[in-house]
Parts: C-alpha cells; sequence; structure tokens
C-alpha cells in the first residue's frame, strides 16, 4: 500500500538519493523536509521535483512548531531521518552546530514525532515508524593490518559493538542515536536504527574525499591525503545505500539496529590512487594524476579503520549491496566528468574550496 514519507535531510548527499529512489521505484509520496544548508541542494533533486508524489518543506529540524505544522499538514506514515551536519572536520573546527543539529534537532523531531504518534488511531498507529539513520563512526576505530600480528583476523563492527566516538561529529550522531533508542524505551514510540558505512557516489559535496580529489584532479590541483593515507574505510555506493535504506523503513523490526557496509574495505591512498588510474584512462593529460597526490598533517584523532559486519541486514532482509566499489568508483567518476553543471553551482555556493578532501 502506498505510503506518505517524511525523508528529513532529502536535498544532501544520501538524502536526495533516497528520495530519488523512492520516487523513480516505488509508488510512494516523499515529503523532504530540508533545512538547505550549504550541504543541501535541491539541484540533486531536479529528476524528480515535478513528480506529483513529491512535497519540499523548507524547514529547521531544530524548529519545533514548524516540524508540528509539517507533521499535521502531511500525515507521514514513516520518518526516515537523515538531517544532520555531516563532515568531521568541521566538527573539530565548530562543534557547535553538530550539538545542535544532531542532538537538539534529533530530540525536537523525536518529540514531535511523539505527540503526532500518540494521537494517531488504528492501522495509521500501528504502522508508523520512525527511522533513524546513523553512521558506523559511532563505534570509534578498529585495529588497522599494521598494528597486528600477520595472519591475526581483524574485528568488524557489529550491531552489538560498544559506542566509543572520537570526534565531535560521531559523538553527535552517538547521542542522538541513544535518544532514539530511549524515546522507544520509555515511550515505545516504533524507532529503529542504521548505522552505515563511507558512502561515494553522484551529488556528493565536493568537500568529501572522492569528489574533492576528482574534481582538484581535473582541476591540476594537490591531492591532499591525511599522514600516511592507510586509513581504512569501508566504502558503499549511495544507490545501494539508498536501496538499504528504503528496505529498513518499510521491513525492519521495531527497536532493532541494522549495520549496512560495502564489504569493500579500502585505504584512502588505494581509492585515490584508483581514481587517478581511471582518469589517466578517460581523460588522458601528458602527466599522471598520481603526480598531484600530496601528503598533509594527519587529522586530530583520526580513527584508522572502520569495517562493518552487514551480515544481519542480509540474513534478515536480504539486502546486498550491488555495485562492488571497482564500478562503483567508475560510474562515480565518470558522473563528474559528466555533470560539470552540477558542481560547478555547488561549489559557486558557499563551498570555499580550500578545505581539505576527508574519507568522513
Ligand atoms: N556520508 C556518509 O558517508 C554517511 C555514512 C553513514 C551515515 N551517514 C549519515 O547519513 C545522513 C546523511 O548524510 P549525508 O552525507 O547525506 O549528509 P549531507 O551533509 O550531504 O546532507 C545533510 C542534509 O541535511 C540538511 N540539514 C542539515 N541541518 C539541518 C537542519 N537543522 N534541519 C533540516 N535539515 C538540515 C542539509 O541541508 C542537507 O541537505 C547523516 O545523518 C549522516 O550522519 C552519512
Amino acid at each position: 500500500m502506498s505510503k506518505t514519507i517524511l525523508v528529513t535531510g532529502g536535498a544532501g548527499f544520501i538524502g536526495s538519493a533516497v528520495v530519488r529512489h523512492l520516487i523513480n521505484d516505488t509508488d510512494h509520496t516523499v515529503v523532504n523536509l530540508d533545512k538547505l544548508t550549504y550541504a543541501g541542494n535541491l539541484e540533486s533533486l531536479t529528476s524528480v521535483s515535478d513528480n506529483a508524489r513529491y512535497r519540499f518543506e523548507q524547514v529547521d529540524i531544530c524548529d519545533a512548531e514548524e516540524v508540528k505544522r509539517v507533521f499535521s499538514l502531511h500525515q507521514p506514515d514513516i520518518i526516515m531521518h537523515l538531517a544532520a551536519e555531516s563532515h568531521v572536520d568541521r566538527s573539530i573546527d565548530g562543534p557547535g552546530e553538530f550539538i545542535q543539529t544532531n542532538v537538539v534537532g534529533t530530540y525536537t523531531l523525536l518529540e514531535q514525532a511523539r505527540a503526532y504518534w500518540s494521537v494517531l488511531e488504528g492501522e495509521k498507529k500501528d504502522g508508523f515508524k520512525f527511522h533513524h539513520i546513523s553512521t558506523d563512526e559511532v563505534y570509534g576505530d578498529l585495529p588497522h593490518p599494521d598494528e597486528v600480528a600477520p595472519g591475526t583476523e581483524l574485528p568488524l563492527f557489529t550491531e552489538t559493538t560498544p559506542y566509543a566516538p572520537s570526534s565531535p561529529y560521531s559523538a553527535s550522531k552517538a547521542s542522538s542515536d541513544q535518544l532514539v533508542r530511549s524515546w522507544l524505551r520509555t515511550y515505545k514510540l516504533p524507532t529503529l536504527v542504521t548505522n552505515c558505512s563511507n558512502n561515494y557516489g553522484p551529488f556528493h559535496f565536493p568537500e568529501k574525499l572522492i569528489p574533492l580529489v576528482i574534481l582538484n584532479a581535473l582541476a591540476g590541483k594537490p591531492l591532499p591525503v591525511y599522514g600516511k593515507g592507510n586509513q581504512i574505510r569501508d566504502w558503499l555506493y549511495v544507490e545501494d545505500h539508498a536501496r538499504a535504506l528504503v528496505l529498513v523503513a518499510l521491513e525492519g523490526e521495531i527497536g532493532e539496529t541494522y549495520n549496512i557496509g560495502g564489504h569493500n574495505e579500502k585505504q584512502n591512498i588505494e581509492v585515490v590512487q584508483t581514481i587517478c588510474s581511471i582518469l589517466d584512462e578517460v581523460k588522458p593529460k601528458e602527466s599522471k594524476y598520481a603526480e598531484q597526490i600530496t601528503y598533509v598533517q594527519d587529522r586530530p584523532g583520526h580513527d584508522m579503520r572502520y569495517a562493518i559486519d552487514a551480515n544481519k541486514i542480509e540474513r534478515e532482509l536480504g539486502w546486498r549491496p550491488q555495485e562492488t566499489f571497482e564500478s562503483g568508483i567508475r560510474k562515480t567518476v565518470e558522473w563528474y566528468l559528466n555533470n560539470e553543471t552540477w558542481w560547478k553551482a555547488v561549489q559557486d555556493g558557499s563551498y570555499q574550496g580550500e578545505r581539505l578532501g576527508t574519507a568522513s
């Protein structure tokens, strides 16, 4: 049955992939609630924004009255909560905005969802779900292969790994996850949580590692790599994440947590070198793109390794990523080559172009 799904942060990188997937591949109605910070771009939604099942509300999740108005007007069946401040380096420079949006904003949304849900009746009440979208960074970091004896089996994050966030960003996400779980336990608000590894793909704001490297490479600028570049991330193509999120929102069990990952552990330097080799092939120039790689001082508190055990979502809901890292990164490089209008418009906005590209 067709539902109304309210997506917070639907103009962001992952949120816009969720909105495009819901409009293109399902018959559900989407309400995109987004404040449109520097990271929110309605240009990422031009392919679906004329659809009769799409609505947009420019609202800050910290504004309780506005959130209440949107719930009452659109009567959502499911809330998919992605709105957040998401860039670790920005959280180190200025944590206040992260506490405000990620913690206070999630609290505000939970309270408004509770007030809205508590007066629903019948099937509408029984079917209601609040799906909170989070990150694997809440778990802290894992032993790196360089730190353990050869042959040692390396651990992965599971749904029961204790939280040990390292940055203001991950600490604010960890706080919001715990608020969501406590609203279920205390008020019985039907919530579920997903924790995902690093995403990459089209419409990614060019302050993050992969789009920044692609665009700096094309512009002949240095390709900044933190420390030795040996930090490991588990990369997932954003459209695979969007499919997983919609599956969890529709079919996940209330009270459960699902880890989502790409089975693609890569060192940052490998990611940068792969992008350089694809560009050497599809957009050759006199010198090799890898010559632009520049090592810069490491980020304070930088986590060395993230890796997800995504067995539960596969076993219980039948989800697996469709892209390998090799296929997804090639699609991503080609997308940036073919979509200059999008990234030029995004860069002309508040993006200053000077920040370091980071894996998350
Ligand atoms: N990017 C990743 O690799 C990754 C991995 C795992 C989980 N996540 C989580 O997924 C979610 C989306 O991440 P993303 O990379 O798409 O982020 P993003 O920064 O690209 O987008 C965030 C969106 O939220 C909106 N927003 C910010 N503050 C808001 C507020 N106060 N009210 C309403 N809207 C607001 C922004 O305008 C933007 O559209 C986040 O919760 C993030 O923690 C991201």
